[in-house]
């Protein structure tokens, strides 16, 4: 799908995370003016490192995504907006509901009324998440499965990709949501378990320490490679014909986790993995097997995933072995 970014003016939220840097540093080889708007709070993915090369042609404030005021000016003058800051940890969300859901619900309300009042002409495109469907009732999941999330933060992430919905349907502020599946790639946060175990298994193999897989490593998930998901974010920001409708991603390389445990070992030259029971705190939030029907958008807009899953894991490897030191 051919789309023209040049000149336009942009904003990222979550700009400095994994998603969004990858994301505003495509939009800067596309001649964009992109603002990049992050609060840098230690525990989540913001990253300045995440821009390096890049800070020149992006410009960054420093700003958290609550601040009503902040986001009143960032706002103005935007053609596009796209909406990625989040609190995306599944425990933290239970450890301290008030705080995701103040990220990611109250913020967004806010941040949707400030457009409507400093710049109704902007297109959002908001980046969901696969929990919100919770443990899937069937397989592969599609968008007209129900919502039912196991945890706070995909309550909190469904109140936000519904609020975006009603903006557009009732005020006309153009929005997509767009449902994330597992994303991987450079640049994502690998220092712990908080965000996702796949970037902390990168990060211990690399270390030569063994990587853990809890429950009985049968778990299936899917993934998508970072460039294709900012691909997705590119082509719904470019089309009007997508304004109100959500969207799964996905990929046709669903595997389980011992199967992935070894493609990341082999890939890595060596390692080991145990399989230990699942951390009490985490059991009741799990969600099971899952991956995603994403016909929906490959039929609307085209989009597939292109890159393969052994591609994609060798190239995050090779930049982590580069710069880890940046991320550990
Ligand atoms: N990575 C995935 O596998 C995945 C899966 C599903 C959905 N998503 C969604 O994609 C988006 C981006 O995720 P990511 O993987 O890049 O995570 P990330 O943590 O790397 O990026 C999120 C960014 O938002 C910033 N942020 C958080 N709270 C903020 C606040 N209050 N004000 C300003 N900035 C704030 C963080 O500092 C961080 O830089 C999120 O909305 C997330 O829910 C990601």
């Amino acid at each position: 799908m051919a789309y023209n970014f040049t000149g336009a003016r942009v904003l990222i939220t979550g700009g400095l995370g994994f998603i969004g840097s990858t994301l505003g540093r495509r939009l800067a080889d596309l001649g964009a003016d992109v603002m990049l708007v992050d609060s840098l709070i230690p525990e989540y993915g913001g990253n300045l490192f995440n821009i390096v090369g890049y800070q020149d042609r992006l410009k960054v404030n420093i700003a958290d995504v609550r601040d009503e005021f902040s986001m009143d000016y960032l706002v103005q003058g935007r053609d596009f907006l796209f909406n990625l800051a989040g609190q995306n940890s599944h425990l933290d969300s239970m450890r301290d509901p008030y705080t995701d859901l103040e990220i990611n619900c109250r913020a967004q309300l806010s941040i949707l009324e400030a457009c409507r009042k400093q710049d109704p002409g902007v297109k959002i495109v908001f980046t969901s998440t696969r929990q919100i469907y919770g443990k899937p009732d069937y397989l592969p999941v599609d968008e007209r499965h129900l919502l039912h999330p196991t945890d706070v933060n995909g309550i909190n992430k469904m109140a936000g990709e519904w609020y975006h919905i009603l903006y557009n349907n009732v005020y006309g502020i153009r929005a997509v949501s767009l449902r994330l599946t597992n994303t991987y790639g450079p640049r994502m946060r690998v220092k712990d378990a908080r965000q996702t175990f796949l970037g902390v298994w990168i990060k211990r193999l690399i270390g030569g320490e063994p990587i853990e897989i809890w429950g009985d490593g049968m778990q299936v998930r899917d993934f998508n490679f970072v460039d294709d998901v900012v691909e997705a974010i590119l082509m719904c920001a470019a089309t009007d014909d997508v304004n109100g409708h959500v969207f799964n991603l996905g990929s046709d390389d669903a595997i389980n986790f011992r199967d992935l445990a070894e493609l990341c070992i082999e890939l890595n030259g060596g390692g080991s993995y145990q399989i230990i029971p699942y951390p009490p705190d985490r059991k009741p939030i799990d969600i099971g097997d899952y991956y995603a029907d994403y016909r929906r958008i490959r039929g609307k807009l085209g989009w597939t995933p292109k890159t393969g899953l052994r591609e994609g894991l060798a190239r995050t490897m090779e930049y982590y072995r580069q710069h880890g030191q940046h991320y550990w």
